[in-house]
Parts: C-alpha cells; sequence; structure tokens
C-alpha cells in the first residue's frame, strides 16, 4: 500500500495542527498508524535532517534514527510506516521511552491522547 501523507505525515515528524482541532488531528494520525506497518509513505515536504535532528533529541538512546539517515535519499524521500513509527517521537507516544520523557518533563500522560498532545507540546 502506498500512502501520501501530504501535510499530516512528514518523515521524522508528524505536521502541524494549524487548525487547532488537535483531535480530528489526532484522528487522523491514529488512521495512519493503523495501516500495515509496509506502507509506503511519500511526504508533502522533505524536512528528513531537520526533524531526525529533532527526535534525536528529544530520544537520544534511540539508535535507529541513525540507521534510518543513512537510508536518506533527497532524490526519493520515503519511509514505510513501520520504520517511521521506530524514529518518529510524535507517534510514538505510547512508547516507554516517550512516556517517561514525558513524565520527567512533567506532562501529562494520563491518556493516548494527552501523550499526544503532550509530545506536540514540545514542538
Ligand atoms: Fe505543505
Amino acid at each position: 500500500m502506498t500512502l501520501l501523507t501530504g501535510d499530516t505525515l512528514f518523515n521524522g515528524k508528524v505536521g502541524r495542527c494549524f487548525t487547532g482541532d488537535f483531535e480530528g488531528f489526532f484522528r487522523s494520525i491514529k488512521r495512519i498508524l493503523a495501516l500495515p506497518p509496509d506502507t509506503m509513505l511519500y511526504a508533502g515536504h522533505d524536512y528528513v535532517l531537520e526533524y531526525l535532528d529533532q527526535a534525536e533529541e528529544l530520544e537520544p538512546a534511540n539508535t535507529f534514527i541513525k540507521e534510518y539517515r543513512t537510508r536518506y535519499n533527497p532524490d526519493l524521500v520515503r519511509a514505510v510506516l513501520g520504520d517511521e513509527m521506530k524514529v518518529d517521537p510524535f507517534i510514538r507516544f505510547n512508547e516507554p521511552e516517550i512516556v517517561n520523557m514525558l513524565t520527567g518533563r512533567g506532562l501529562p500522560v494520563d491518556t493516548e491522547f494527552h501523550r499526544f498532545r503532550s509530545i506536540m507540546s514540545l514542538v
């Protein structure tokens, strides 16, 4: 399966929620995350290196980010969802490492939506 994610999901980061409708934006992200891990994603912009830098700042112990970075090809920017779910802290809001990081910053983590809002507040 192939998905054009436009400005909703980039490589290493979700898009901005320009409308302020975070619940709707969260539902869109959840629909994408429910797709098969081998879904090939094509984002609307190439912010790969910048966003991988941010991902490493938020999750410095995530060694997969470095591996993902080596595959970066500016002539063909794409990634499978399964790999995206290993590097993008903004869709890793249920991973213990991210939950611990959010908790350490005193951010709400009680529900999945709280965790999503908390990680989104760090951009
Ligand atoms: Fe755009």
